[in-house]
């Protein structure tokens, strides 16, 4: 039972991982999923989360829209036209470019449907538990290196509250919901700094602490990316499954 529990359980996290190394915005490999993704997390991460699963925007891996599209049939339509009332700009991208976004969308609820198959969200918390509690605190606090950004007792005080088990058991592997931070100066040596809305090899566009958009054609400006979930991406590679096990079974402590 243990074997398959640790089996299942860390299928998301590795097929995470294996994403990762494979497509970061920076480096897209050759598949369409791929290109998708890229061209989904910059033009539509920012209001419908890196991965998709929702934030100012809704969730598009539950979207029975997307559920019902085939090769952006359905997706390309919003996309050309947004939906402007309700807070979805429109976009200009070829076909290429949704046929690619929706085949990343397909395969990422595929992912998520074959996650809930196994791990139902109601799953009980002992039956995920399967770490030890003590040694995930020594690790935070130790090697794991958790504590030099964040706190038991300050940002991730009640964390467990927050999520279900199994989004905090995602989370710690791939937290979400953060753009970039991009500083910008342009050619008249005015520097920008905020939030990245948008980028590309030709266009780069941020939004300031006021709120304001500013775009500007990539090869005018200097642009220094600050990616704050960088430090994430990297520790995927350094844990093994039993640190993240223990991590998450001292995590779940923090109610
Ligand atoms: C500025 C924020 C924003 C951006 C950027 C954005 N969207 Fe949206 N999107 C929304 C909002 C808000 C809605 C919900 C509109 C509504 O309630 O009908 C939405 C709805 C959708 C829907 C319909 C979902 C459904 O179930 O009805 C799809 C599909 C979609 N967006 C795809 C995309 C894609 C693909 C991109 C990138 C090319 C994108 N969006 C970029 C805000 C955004
Ligand atoms: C270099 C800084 C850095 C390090 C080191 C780091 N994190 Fe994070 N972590 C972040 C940032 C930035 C976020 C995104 C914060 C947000 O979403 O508000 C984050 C988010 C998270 C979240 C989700 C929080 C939420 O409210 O959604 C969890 C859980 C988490 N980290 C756990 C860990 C664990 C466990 C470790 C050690 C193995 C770790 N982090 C190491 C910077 C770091």
């Amino acid at each position: 039972m243990r074997t398959v529990l640790v089996i299942f359980l860390f299928v998301p996290v590795l097929l995470l991982a294996q994403d990762l190394d494979n497509v970061s915005p920076r480096q897209v490999d050759s598949s369409n999923v791929g290109a998708g993704k890229a061209q989904f997390q910059q033009t539509c991460g920012f209001c419908h989360g890196r991965d998709a699963r929702g934030a100012s925007g809704p969730d598009l891996i539950r979207s029975s829209l997307v559920s019902h599209d085939v090769n952006g049939n359905l997706i390309g339509p919003v996309v050309h036209k947004g939906r402007p009332e309700k807070g979805m700009p429109a976009f200009q991208l070829s076909d290429t470019q949704i046929s690619n976004i929706a085949q990343y969308l397909h395969a990422q609820a595929k992912v998520a449907a074959s996650v809930s198959q196994r791990i139902p969200s109601e799953y009980p918390v002992e039956k995920l538990l399967v770490g030890d509690a003590a040694a995930g605190q020594t690790y935070f606090n130790g090697h794991g290196n958790c504590f030099s950004c964040h706190s038991s007792t300050g940002d991730l005080a009640h964390i467990a509250s927050k999520y279900k088990p199994f989004d905090l058991q995602t989370r710690i592997a791939f937290p979400s919901g953060l753009q970039p931070l991009l500083n910008v100066k342009d050619s008249s040596g005015q520097t920008f700094s905020g939030e990245q809305v948008y980028a590309d090899e030709f266009l780069v566009t941020l939004r300031d602490k006021s709120n304001w958009v500013h775009t500007w054609k990539r090869n005018t400006v200097r642009v220094e990316v600050h990616d704050p979930l960088a430090a994430h991406e990297q520790l995927l590679k350094s844990y093994t499954d039993a640190n993240l096990h223990d991590l998450f079974a001292y995590l779940e402590t923090l109610r």
